[in-house]
């Protein structure tokens, strides 16, 4: 059988979710997820990061294909989030005298999961476990992306096993490793996962890559996405920039339009921010693309520009939760505008004012609202300058 190697005795037994409709239940996953898992089989085999419940089957047969009948004697758990440690009691059964490791925060949350585990190894910070020529090494990483959240590190080979941290949506199409693959696919379903599901952490990341900094490195294997062998450094740089809130040059425009017209007035606003000469604007209507898609390219750019008309006194309702989850996860160096249409009340963008100042945005324009249709040369002239004064900020770098 062609198992994977990433090095001399330490295999890739991760598998695909081609099924799952949404990661956590709310995060869209058109072009699936890995799970990522890796095998060391030395004198001693360690198991590192198991997968999903609903691939037990697969993912046994791949770990005992490769063992031909030897046992595992470790289990590191990196991190305790089910995506990868809901096999934990399926790998207890099946390798009973297995000895479980984590940190001093693993085991209260994982055994609230799944119930006692007998066999327990505790690490601490840069505690080493020998497996014969290869010597696990652990770093705690907390927050990155639960508190327990750590990295092992192998010695011989020099290889990260980062879990969540370097990892990406998409599953891998055959290609496993870096240089097997179009990145640019990868880079963007990265920044998706990064944005959404690490973001909010910027600053543990960096504090994990600083740590990760004194070690030598030549492989990267999250737990999700590409194993980084060819480049481990390209993706240490995009964590590093999107941890440091590195905003490239563009303007993203989100609009919630009930009947088309705050929709119309998003189109006016795009052509004021083109024509100050941004090249990268993108137009999303909240009611039609999912929000994370949206915040990814809200981490990517420097501009942006929230529409919303008014539903009752308040605001279209759609665009709640993408202004919740920008106050959540608080990309900075952004710059801002609003703008929406109202009817018999107001509401729109009174209810964007309300988020913009929670969240402390940078508003790099006056706040534009229309009543009915944008049909008027004032309305029109306002929201054309509305696009053009946040693109003029975004190249100026403010
Ligand atoms: Fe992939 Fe936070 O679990």
């Amino acid at each position: 059988m062609n198992q994977i190697q990433l090095s001399d005795n330490i295999y890739y037994v991760g598998v695909n979710d081609r099924h799952t409709d949404k990661f956590e239940n709310h995060i869209e996953l058109p072009n699936g997820v890995s799970y990522n898992s890796y095998l060391i089989v030395d004198t001693q085999v360690a198991l590192i990061d198991p997968v999903e419940a609903n691939f037990l089957e697969e993912y046994l047969f791949k770990v005992k294909s490769v063992l031909q009948g030897r046992k595992v004697d470790y289990l590191v758990i990196n991190h305790d989030e089910p995506d990868h440690s809901s096999t934990v009691a399926a790998v207890i059964r099946e390798w009973p005298e297995v000895q479980v490791v984590g940190n001093a925060k693993t085991f209260a949350p994982l055994e609230a999961f799944y119930g006692p585990i007998a066999n327990k190894k505790v690490v601490a910070e840069g505690e080493t476990l020998s497996l014969g020529t290869h010597t696990l090494q652990f770093f705690m990483v907390p927050m990155v992306h639960w508190p327990e959240s750590m990295v092992t590190y192998e010695q011989h080979s020099q290889i990260v096993f980062s879990n969540d941290a370097f990892g990406g949506f998409g599953t891998l199409n055959g290609g496993i490793f870096d240089d097997q693959v179009n990145l640019a696919f990868y880079e963007d379903e990265m920044r998706r996962y990064y944005a959404n599901i690490v973001g909010k952490m910027a600053m543990q990341a960096l504090k994990a890559i600083e740590k990760l900094g004194g070690l030598e490195i030549k492989m990267i294997a999250p737990s999700h996405g590409l194993v980084w062998r060819s480049n481990p450094a390209w993706v240490i740089e995009k964590y590093t920039q999107w941890s440091k809130h590195e905003s490239e040059e563009g303007v993203v425009i989100v609009y919630g339009s009930m009947h088309g017209n705050t929709a119309r007035m998003a189109e006016i606003v795009a052509r004021g921010a083109a024509e100050a000469g941004i090249k990268e604007v993108k137009v999303y209507d909240v009611a039609r693309t999912e929000v994370s898609f949206i915040l990814s390219d809200i981490w990517k750019y420097k501009g942006v520009i929230l529409g919303a008309c008014a539903h009752y006194a308040n605001m279209f309702p759609n665009m709640t939760l993408l202004v919740h989850e920008l106050n959540e996860f608080k990309p900075k160096n952004k710059c801002y505008g609003l703008f929406g249409g109202m009817s018999w009340s107001g509401g729109g963008v009174k209810t964007l004012a309300k988020y913009a100042e929670e969240g402390q945005w940078n508003l790099a324009a006056e706040s534009v609202e229309v009543k009915g249709a944008p049909i008027r040369e004032e309305d029109w002239d306002k929201l054309y300058n509305l696009g053009k004064a946040v693109a003029i900020s975004c190249l100026s770098g403010k």
